[in-house]
């Protein structure tokens, strides 16, 4: 199967963000996990704005239950805007408006959580026959050019999928979908096959799937075919592993910072290394680090 797919303009792109959290319990038993805030901000809004920063306009959130703060965040808030209005807080408006009006934003609820990739899938309708972006609500990529914009680069000039690449030397690499492949040039890889969650040992190569995708529409068929493996739940790492084999897909070791906020840990150090980079709260943020007894 050769992919005859337009992959030089991807205007979609899908944010699953429907998952249970259990890392960060007890903070998400009726919070979702991407509303923590990182600095600032919720941590999906990052993932919307890089969204939205590569040059997509269209934006589906995949949600549950106990998510509608997400909805409710990127809606107008007519009350605030008012109240701010009032007070002559024209920053702060500014600021609360823009919110609204970062991209076109959809919803649709997985009613069940049956995996990542049933995730992708409930977004199937939306997508239709165009090639499309994935960006996992919890994960933050801090870089220079947004990690998606770089995938969809290499995507629009190869003309095929690609996957985001990490490289992990470590037995945490037993924690993601793990490529085998071979690589192309540096930083590309033609990936072979994947596996999810292998054992270290195990592992077919040193490099994990990260959380942003750029692929075909094809990819709904062969969710669809896929059963439940690792988990029990329905793992787009199965899927992509037969669009590795029937057709092409490449991996690009990206340039950036990655914060998994799901991660209690990750949580935490994406906010102190954001906060240290921002301009007027980092210097104190440095400030308390360096004298403070508990930092030493
Ligand atoms: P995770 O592997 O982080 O799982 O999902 P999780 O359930 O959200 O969190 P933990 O492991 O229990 O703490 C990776 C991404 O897939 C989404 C999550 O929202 C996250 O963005 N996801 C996962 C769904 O949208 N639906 C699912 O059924 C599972």
């Amino acid at each position: 199967m050769a992919s005859s797919v337009d992959f030089s303009r991807v205007r979609k792109a899908v944010i699953p963000a429907a998952g249970w959290g259990t890392r960060f319990l007890p903070a998400t038993k009726a919070s979702p996990k991407e509303m923590l805030p990182v600095v600032d901000k919720p941590t999906i809004q990052y993932v919307v704005e890089e969204a939205a920063h590569s040059g997509l306009d269209d934006i589906l959130i995949v949600t549950g239950r106990t998510k509608r703060a997400i909805e409710d965040h990127f809606d107008r808030s007519t009350e605030l805007e008012a109240v701010l209005s009032a007070k002559g807080r024209a920053e702060l408006l500014e600021l609360v408006e823009g919110i609204s009006r970062i991209a076109e934003l959809h919803f649709v609820r997985q009613k069940e959580q049956l995996g990542l990739g049933h995730a992708v899938l409930c977004a199937r309708h939306h997508v239709g026959d165009r090639p499309f972006a994935v960006l996992l609500g919890d994960d933050i990529i801090d870089s220079v050019e947004p990690v998606t914009a770089q995938l969809l680069s290499l995507a629009a000039a190869e003309g095929c999928g690609v996957v985001a690449l990490e490289r992990h030397t470590g037995p945490e690499i037993s924690r993601y979908g793990v490529v085998s492949g071979r690589p192309l040039r540096e930083g590309v890889f033609s990936i072979e096959g994947l596996v999810e969650k292998p054992p270290a040992e195990k592992a077919p190569s040193q490099l994990a799937v990260m959380g942003r995708y750029v692929l075909p529409p094809s990819v709904f068929e062969l969710l669809e075919q896929t059963a439940p493996g690792v988990g029990g739940e329905i793992q787009i790492t199965d899927a992509l592993d037969r669009l590795a084999r029937e057709d092409r897909l490449l991996g690009l070791e990206y340039e950036g910072r990655r914060y998994d906020i799901g991660d209690k840990h990750g949580w935490m150090v994406a906010n102190i290394e954001l906060m240290l980079k921002h301009p007027t709260l980092g210097p104190p943020l440095r400030d308390y680090l360096r004298g403070h007894p508990a930092t030493r």
